[in-house]
């Protein structure tokens, strides 16, 4: 306690000397007035608040300047870091900063010194820490800097360095850290570079470097990261990397290097951790020998693009995409369950057919995520993946797999979040034990599952995702779904799901539900004659756009087919673009389109073709002035086209065709430059694009018509507004709600939203 009082006393007393003796400076002032005519070669904005030059002036000690630090015994500025500081204009070759002879580190990173790296830094004699990345500089790197011997990190990142490199980097032997990446540097790897064997870090990343590497690199004897990716290195991968016993990242991705990979013969265990070597035309089998890479948490060995969708929070993973596409039918071979790190396997859109050596040693795998999407796997999905009991993630989208899905998926009971098994030949029920309470995002689609939906679901309270598309699954409305709180998106389309779509007293409330597609299912023929007009299709694509980017959950591919303008549209993962759309196409639904639909102003794609409306095309209409897509087509419609459609600027495709409408096509340019095929098939409708060109006449009794029907109009089209009520999340209304008691369906789905 005394000693630390004395301590405190005694630093006091002597930062007070210092403020107390000006004139006793540390500092040099030949070395100060180089640093203050250093200051004054830049143009500052006076704006950043990020200048540590700002406090350097003539009065102070410039060795308690910011980013200064002087030798204590001689004065001399030793180091100089103005990292980050605005520094804004070219190095001069006759800069004061080369007065500062005794520097021994030197940071000048992140500033913009666009201009050529002067030959003058090779006078810094002393000088160990030479960091200049982020700099703008460019031309050659100045071969003075071979002068630099006690230099030990040289960080040139990310300039705009062109030419080659020079040889005289080889003297630099006291070098541990060469880092070149990201600028646009040529020529070979100089085989003199092999003499730096104090070197700990290579990073000559990003750059246009040639030719192959030196087959014996093991005098980088303690070497711990080597970067060689995106560049355009030849030949074979040299064995020897592997051999360096200190070697933890190793990165050779996007190159063309060939041939197969040879690990060689690995005597003391590895270190490697990181293993990139995708993006390559690397052919011949996965060396087996890779298991003995026993500390490897990260293996790339795809042909293309990797990483990029990959969350990267989890340090364990493997990337193989599309490694084996030159050897089809190849089997996963055992080693790849071998790794004792492996938590992330990637083995998609490769040619896998089966898995091998798989049986013992699977359950050793603390795998957590498991892709083998897009590959070549057929029979029955091996049980052994349910061994698998830490996964999280289980992808086996587009392959062959056939039979049912294995009960022993109930060993996820409690960890899988997403299961996604879309586009196999799976076929018998979905089985009700499958499901995790921790289920973020179901994907059954594209198969031949049949059955019911499990009811077991409504214990997946996490699940936001649920599509079941292209099945024939048969089972009434689910409306159980709707006591899961989280479902954001539902696809039932194309099963045979039947019954009504409400239930008599439910409402049916999903929470948060933004797509909700239950198209082309089977619904019983009588269906349409009781009280409701319970549709055969109903297509209901519901959205909030700007909402919905931000609906992602781990990185997974959700998907979801919506219509627009005439094709299949599939969405995947995060970059979703959904369209607030409704779509009742295919139905049987009948009665006028209420002039409240005006009401739904976002509507984007409206599709209410191939039904049985009747009366006129509600002027209203043209109030929707996002719209883009109009589909009327194969109705009963009769009257005119609302001229008041030619406001709508944006409203690129429509189609009238096969209805009764009659009248001229009103001129504005979005009408008129729509194919004559989009108002064929109309008895009475005339004008351009139509070549039938409009006669008198009719054209009164025609408007008298009009008025009698407008008031017949029903106007009870529920508030569709409600959708827009504060704090309600659902901002999208589905279809066609007619007044009658026989559309009280759609009143109820629209509740629902609202
Ligand atoms: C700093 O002040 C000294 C005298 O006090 C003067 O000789 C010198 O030129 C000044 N330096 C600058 C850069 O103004
Ligand atoms: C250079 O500046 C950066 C940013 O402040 C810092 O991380 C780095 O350690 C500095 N290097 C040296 C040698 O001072
Ligand atoms: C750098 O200085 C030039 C003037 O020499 C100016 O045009 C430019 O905007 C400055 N850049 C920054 C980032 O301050
Ligand atoms: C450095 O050289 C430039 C011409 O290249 C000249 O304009 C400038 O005055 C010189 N600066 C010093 C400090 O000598
Ligand atoms: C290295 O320094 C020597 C003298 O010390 C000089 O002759 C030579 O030109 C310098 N080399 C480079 C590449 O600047
Ligand atoms: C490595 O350095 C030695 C001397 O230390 C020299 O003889 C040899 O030529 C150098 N090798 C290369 C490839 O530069
Ligand atoms: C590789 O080079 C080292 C010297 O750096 C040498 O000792 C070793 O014998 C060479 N190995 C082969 C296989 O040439
Ligand atoms: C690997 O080591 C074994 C013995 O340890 C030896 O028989 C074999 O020839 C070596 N292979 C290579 C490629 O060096
Ligand atoms: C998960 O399944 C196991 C049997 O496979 C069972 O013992 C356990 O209770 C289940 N856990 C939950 C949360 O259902
Ligand atoms: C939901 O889980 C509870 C408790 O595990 C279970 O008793 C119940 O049967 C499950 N419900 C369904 C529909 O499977
Ligand atoms: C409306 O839906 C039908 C059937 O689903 C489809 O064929 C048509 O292309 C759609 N129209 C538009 C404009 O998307
Ligand atoms: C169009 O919207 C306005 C309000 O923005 C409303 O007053 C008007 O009645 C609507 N027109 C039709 C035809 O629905």
């Amino acid at each position: 306690m005394i000693s630390w009082s004395l301590c405190l006393i005694f630093s006091l007393f002597n930062s007070l000397l210092t403020f107390a003796s000006p004139a006793k400076q540390l500092c040099r002032s030949d070395q100060k007035n180089a640093l203050l005519e250093f200051k004054s070669e830049f143009h500052f904005n006076g704006m950043a608040a990020n200048e540590k030059t700002q406090r350097w002036t003539n009065t102070t000690d410039c060795c308690s300047w910011d980013g200064i630090s002087c030798d204590i015994k001689t004065g001399n500025v030793v180091e100089l870091n103005l990292w980050g500081s605005s520094l804004n204009g070219s190095l001069r070759s006759n800069s004061s900063l080369f007065r500062l002879q005794h520097l021994q580190s030197l940071n000048l990173s992140s500033n913009n010194l666009a201009g050529i790296l002067p030959d003058s830094i090779g006078n810094f004699k002393y000088l160990k820490v030479l960091k200049l990345y982020g700099c703008s500089f460019f031309g050659n790197i100045p071969s003075s800097l071979g002068n630099l011997s006690y230099l030990t990190h040289l960080d040139l990142d990310g300039n705009d360095f062109t030419g080659e490199l020079p040889e005289s980097l080889s003297n630099l032997h006291q070098l541990t850290n060469l880092l070149l990446a990201s600028s646009k540097l040529t020529g070979n790897f100089h085989h003199a570079l092999l003499n730096l064997s104090e070197l700990t870090a290579i990073d000559f990343s990003s750059n246009q470097f040639e030719g192959m590497l030196p087959s014996n690199m093991s005098s980088f004897s303690k070497l711990e990261y080597f970067d060689m990716s995106v560049n355009s290195f030849s030949g074979p991968i040299p064995s020897s990397l592997f051999m360096i016993p200190s070697l933890t990242r190793l990165n050779l991705e996007k190159n063309i290097f060939s041939g197969p990979v040879e690990i060689g013969n690995i005597s003391s265990p590895s270190k490697l951790q990181e293993l990139s070597l995708g993006g390559n035309n690397l052919s011949g089998p996965i060396p087996g020998s890779i298991s003995k890479l026993v500390g490897l948490s990260y293996l790339d060995l795809s042909f293309w693009d990797t990483v990029s969708n990959v969350s990267t929070n989890t340090n364990r993973f493997v990337l193989l995409k599309h490694f084996c596409q030159s050897i089809p039918r190849a089997r996963t071979s055992e080693w790849l369950w071998t790794l004792p790190g492996l938590g992330y396997l990637d083995i998609s859109q490769n040619s896998f057919s089966g898995f091998e050596g798989t049986s013992d040693v699977i359950q050793r795998s603390p795998i957590e995520m498991l892709d083998i999407s897009s590959n070549s796997f057929q029979g029955n999905i091996p049980t052994k993946i349910c061994e698998l009991v830490a996964l999280e993630t289980l992808v086996l989208t587009n392959n062959n797999f056939s039979g049912s899905i294995p009960r022993c998926f109930e060993n996820f009971n409690t960890t899988l979040s997403v299961l996604h098994l879309r586009n196999n030949s799976l076929s018998g029920n979905i089985p009700e034990e499958v499901f995790s309470a921790s289920l973020i995002s179901l994907d059954v689609g594209r198969n031949k599952l049949s059955g019911e939906l499990p009811k077991s679901l409504i214990n997946c309270t996490k699940l936001e995702f649920l599509n079941v598309e292209d099945n024939e699954v048969s089972d009434t409305f689910p409306f159980w779904l709707r006591m899961l709180p989280n479902l954001q998106i539902i696809v039932l389309r194309s099963n045979r799901f039947h019954g009504p779509i409400f239930s008599p007293g439910d409402s049916l409330s999903f929470p948060k539900l933004r797509i909700f597609d239950i198209s082309e299912n089977l619904l019983p023929l009588d269906y349409f004659a009781g009280w409701s007009t319970m549709s055969s299709v109903v297509y209901i694509a519901y959205d909030k756009l700007h909402r919905f980017i931000g609906f992602t959950f781990s990185n997974y591919h959700k998907s979801v087919v919506l219509a627009n303008k005439g094709s299949k549209m599939e969405l995947l993962g995060s970059s979703f673009r959904i369209y607030k759309t409704i779509d009742v196409s295919g139905n049987r639904l009948e009665g006028d389109i209420p002039q409240s639909i005006g009401l739904l102003k976002e509507l984007i794609v409206l599709n209410m073709t191939n039904n049985a409306f009747t009366g006129h095309i509600p002027p209203s209409l043209s109030n929707l002035t996002n719209l883009q897509s109009l589909d009327l087509s194969q109705n009963r419609l009769s009257g005119t086209i609302p001229p008041e459609l030619e406001k709508l600027t944006f409203l690129a495709w429509m189609n009238f065709s096969n209805n009764m409408l009659e009248g001229p096509i009103p001129q504005g340019t979005q009408i008129q430059s729509q194919n004559s095929s989009s108002f064929v098939h109309n008895p009475g409708l005339c004008g351009a694009p139509l070549k039938r060109s409009c006669g008198e006449g009719k054209e009164e009794e025609r408007k008298q018509d009009e008025e009698k029907e407008e008031k017949d109009q029903v106007s009870s089209w529920i508030a569709a507004a409600i959708a827009y009520a504060p704090g309600v999340f659902c901002g999208f209304v589905i279809g066609h709600i007619l007044s009658s008691y026989r559309h009280d369906w759609f009143l109820r789905i629209f509740r629902t939203f609202a």
